[in-house]
């Protein structure tokens, strides 16, 4: 397994580029299967859950040809096989979203369940109840969600979904098949994501007759066919937002290329709050810092979209532990996303959990300082957390199991190399 090396103390000079949004390009490699026409999508980042999801729908017998410049090209006409296998799905829960889609093409799908991840155990009744809605009959047998519609429909219909609480994936799929269905869809309690708005301007560029997107209640007019399109990948905020955590944390004043500060507003307001400067600029974001000592930490609460994202919790948490004060820190939307806090601990960090709830003592308050240590990656945005520590932290850090890093940052350690981090990969 790789590792990653970084000798810490070093600020973060220069400009970077934000790579398409993860969380957008995987529904959009699903909404493909909508049409038998051909779909562009732009700006895909590179990264393994991606290369995930072009394996499970090239397994359906779809065609997707990947550039190195970010363009992937999508055929769904030679759609054969509307199925998403265990072994596929158990390596990424995004998987779920092939459902919606292959239910609207085709009428029926089946789809291993996605089954828990570390952060939680990641149910999809939800996407399930909505569906179901729509008139699907979806039975859960072995492991898989088998999916059908109705004896003598050809297609969804549309219906009013009210989900128990806020599903991003689970709009999506909502999204997806009520744009094929017949008769209006309303999402009352929709998720509001950037990502959602941006899967909703792929529709509507293929056809659909979408309203509302990026507020809480979407409504969309089914429509009988859609066509081939060209879309680009919004830029990814927690990629954008990662970058502003780690400037902050090392001190220095780095442009982020194509980031979008008003998709990042309630991190931004707290690395200002903190005393860093963060500023939008033409086609970016810039921020600066004097290090994260000078900054003082920040509490927070993660919640739904326009709120603190849960995905930035780790990243924001590794800032606070070398600041001055003390925080709490609320999560809100996983049971389990906490297991970053261990790891940084053995870096030195002074943080106590109690449930949903860490209170993090920053080390400036006490002139104590991380020190550098082998740690282990055990999540996504837990990866990043300790790539951020590391940064900051006396001497080397080891950051093992970053196939973790890999699924969601495009070229983590080279981007940062490239604004002056003392970073490089060990391969296993
Ligand atoms: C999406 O996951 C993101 N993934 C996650 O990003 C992100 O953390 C999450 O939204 C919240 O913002 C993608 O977009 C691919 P949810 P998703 O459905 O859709 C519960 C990352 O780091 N729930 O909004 O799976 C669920 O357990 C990843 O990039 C049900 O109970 O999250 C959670 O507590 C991690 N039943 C809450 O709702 C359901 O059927 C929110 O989950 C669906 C969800």
């Amino acid at each position: 397994m790789d590792k990653l090396l970084i000798r810490g103390g070093r600020p973060l000079n220069g400009e970077v580029l934000v790579s398409g949004a993860k969380n957008a390009a995987l529904p959009e490699l699903c909404a493909a299967l909508l049409t038998a026409e051909p779909v562009t999508l732009l700006n895909v980042p590179q990264l393994q859950d991606v290369s995930t999801m072009l394996k499970l729908i090239r397994n359906m017998g779809v065609s997707a040809e990947r550039s190195q410049d970010g363009t992937v090209r999508i055929d769904a006409g030679g759609l054969n096989t509307p199925e998403a296998p265990y072994e596929l799905v158990k390596t990424m829960r995004a998987s779920v979203l092939a459902l919606g889609p292959l239910l609207a093409r085709f009428g029926e799908a089946t789809v291993s369940l996605p089954g828990g991840c570390a952060i939680g155990s990641r149910p999809v009744d939800q996407h399930i109840k909505g569906l179901a809605a729509m008139g699907a009959e979806i039975v859960v047998e072995h492991g898989y969600m088998i999916a059908k519609l109705p004896a003598g429909w050809t297609r969804l219909r549309g219906a009013r979904i009210t989900t128990d609480m806020v599903t991003v994936t689970g709009t999506e799929n909502f999204l997806m098949a009520a744009a094929l269905a017949e008769g209006e869809t309303v999402l009352e309690n929709a998720a509001q994501e950037p990502e959602i708005s941006d899967l909703a301007e792929m529709l509507i560029a293929m056809g659909a007759r979408i309203e509302g997107h990026g507020t809480s209640r979407i409504r969309i007019q089914g429509v009988d066919q859609l066509h081939g399109c060209t879309h680009r990948v919004v830029a990814d905020r927690i990629e954008a937002g990662t970058f502003l955590c780690a400037v902050a944390a090392t001190g220095g004043d780095v442009v982020l290329r194509h980031g979008r500060a008003d998709h990042l507003d309630a991190v931004i307001e707290k690395l200002r709050e903190a005393g860093a400067t963060v500023q939008a600029v033409d086609g970016g974001i810039r921020v600066h810092s004097a290090g994260g000592a000078t900054l003082k930490a920040q509490g927070f609460r993660t919640t739904e979209y326009p709120g603190f994202p849960t995905d930035m919790q780790a990243q924001f948490m590794a800032l606070n532990c070398i600041a001055q004060g003390t925080a709490t820190v609320t999560e809100t939307i996983f049971e389990n996303r906490f297991m970053h806090v261990n790891e940084l601990v053995r870096l030195g960090a002074r943080i106590q959990v109690d449930g949903k709830v860490a209170v993090i003592e920053g080390l400036a308050s006490t002139s104590a300082r991380l020190s550098g240590a082998t740690v282990m990656a055990t999540d996504l945005r837990a990866s990043a957390s300790l790539v951020i520590a590391g940064l900051v932290a006396d001497g080397e850090t080891v950051v093992d199991r970053i196939y973790h890093l890999d699924r969601g940052y495009d070229c983590m350690e080279a981007k940062l190399r490239g604004l002056g981090a003392d970073i490089e990969r060990m391969k296993a």
